[in-house]
C-alpha cells in the first residue's frame, strides 16, 4: 500500500470516527438537557402534529430565517438546499457496484452537478455579508469565516474535478470500497487516484468532518432539540413539568 493510501485511509477513519461518536455524544447531552419551562416561540401549534409540521417547515424552507430577513434566507437557503443535492450526488463514491444502485440515484446526477455552482453562489452571499454588513462583522468571530471559506473551498475543489480536471472516479470507489470492508473483501486494498486536487479535496472534507461535533455545525441536529420549535403551546391546557422537577415532586413530603 503506498504512503498516501495509507495515509487518506487513516484519515478517514479518524475523521469518521470523531465526527460519529462526538456527534452521536452531542446529540445525547442533548436528549438529556431539560427544559424546565414552556418557551414556544409564538405564534405556535396547539398540538404534536403542528409541532411536527413546524420542525418540516423550518428545516425544509427555513421558515423563521424568511420572516426575519429575505436577503440572509435567499443566500442561506441556496446554500443548504445545493449542499443536500450534492451530498445526495456523493452517495455514488460509496455504493457497492456489484449491488443494483439505488433507482433516484443516477436521477439526481445532473441536479448535484450543477448544484455546485449555486453552492458557491449562496455562501459567497453569506461570506460577503459577514464582511461588508457592520452590524454583521461586528459580532462575526474568526470560525464564522472559517466555516464559509472551508465550505467554499470544498465546493470549489470539488467543482474542478467536475469540470476541469477529472479524477478517476471508478479508481476512487474502489480505494472507498476498500476503506470501509478495512481491506477483507477479495479485492482487498485499492490504491487511491493520484489525483493532487483530490486531495486537497478530502482533506478540507475530513477537517470539516472533525469540526463539526465542536462547532456551531451543530444546529443540524441541534434545530431539532430547540424548545421554542419543538414545543406544543398547550399550558393553559396541561401543567407542565419537567421530567426532573416531577422526580423531585415525587420525593417531597406533603
Ligand atoms: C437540518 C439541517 C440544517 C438546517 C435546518 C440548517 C439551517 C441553518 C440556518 C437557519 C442558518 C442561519 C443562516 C443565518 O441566519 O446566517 C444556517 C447557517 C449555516 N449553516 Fe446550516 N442548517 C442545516 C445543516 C447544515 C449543514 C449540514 C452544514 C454544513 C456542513 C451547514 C452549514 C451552515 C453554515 C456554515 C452556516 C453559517 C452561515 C453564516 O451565517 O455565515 N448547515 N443553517
Ligand atoms: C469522503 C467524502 C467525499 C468524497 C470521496 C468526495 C469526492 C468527490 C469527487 C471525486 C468529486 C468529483 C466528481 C466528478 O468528477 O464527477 C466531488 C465533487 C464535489 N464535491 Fe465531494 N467528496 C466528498 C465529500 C464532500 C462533501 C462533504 C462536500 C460538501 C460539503 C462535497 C462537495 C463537493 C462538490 C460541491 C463537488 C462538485 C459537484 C459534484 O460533482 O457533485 N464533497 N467530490
Amino acid at each position: 500500500m503506498s504512503f498516501l493510501t495509507g495515509f487518506f485511509a487513516v484519515f478517514f477513519y479518524v475523521a469518521t470516527f470523531i465526527f460519529i461518536a462526538f456527534t452521536g455524544y452531542k446529540i445525547v447531552q442533548y436528549v438529556r438537557t431539560p427544559a424546565p419551562l414552556k418557551i414556544p416561540a409564538m405564534p405556535a401549534p396547539l398540538t404534536q402534529g403542528g409541532v411536527v409540521v413546524r420542525l418540516i417547515k423550518e428545516v425544509v424552507l427555513f421558515y423563521s430565517l424568511f420572516r426575519s430577513n429575505k436577503w440572509i434566507w435567499l443566500f442561506g437557503w441556496v446554500f443548504h438546499f445545493s449542499l443536500f443535492l450534492v451530498l445526495l450526488r456523493h452517495f455514488r463514491y460509496f455504493l457497492d457496484l456489484s449491488n443494483p444502485i439505488w433507482f433516484w440515484v443516477p436521477l439526481i446526477q445532473p441536479f448535484g452537478k450543477y448544484a455546485s455552482f449555486t453552492m458557491i453562489i449562496g455562501l459567497t452571499g453569506l461570506l460577503i455579508r459577514r464582511i461588508y454588513v457592520e452590524r454583521h462583522k461586528y459580532i462575526s468571530s474568526p470560525s464564522d469565516y472559517l466555516h464559509l471559506i472551508l465550505l467554499l473551498f470544498i465546493a470549489f475543489s470539488g467543482c474542478m474535478m467536475t469540470f476541469v480536471v477529472h479524477t478517476d472516479i471508478v479508481q476512487l470507489k474502489a480505494f472507498i470500497q476498500g476503506a470501509i470492508t478495512f481491506g477483507l473483501t477479495s479485492t482487498g486494498w485499492q490504491p487511491i487516484p493520484a489525483s493532487p486536487i483530490l486531495f486537497l479535496h478530502l482533506t478540507a472534507v475530513f477537517l470539516l468532518m472533525i469540526v463539526f461535533p465542536f462547532s456551531k455545525l451543530l444546529h443540524a441536529p441541534g434545530v431539532f432539540f430547540s424548545p421554542t420549535r419543538n414545543q406544543v403551546d398547550n399550558a393553559r391546557e396541561k401543567r407542565h413539568i419537567a421530567p426532573w422537577a416531577a422526580k423531585l415532586d415525587a420525593t417531597r413530603q406533603p
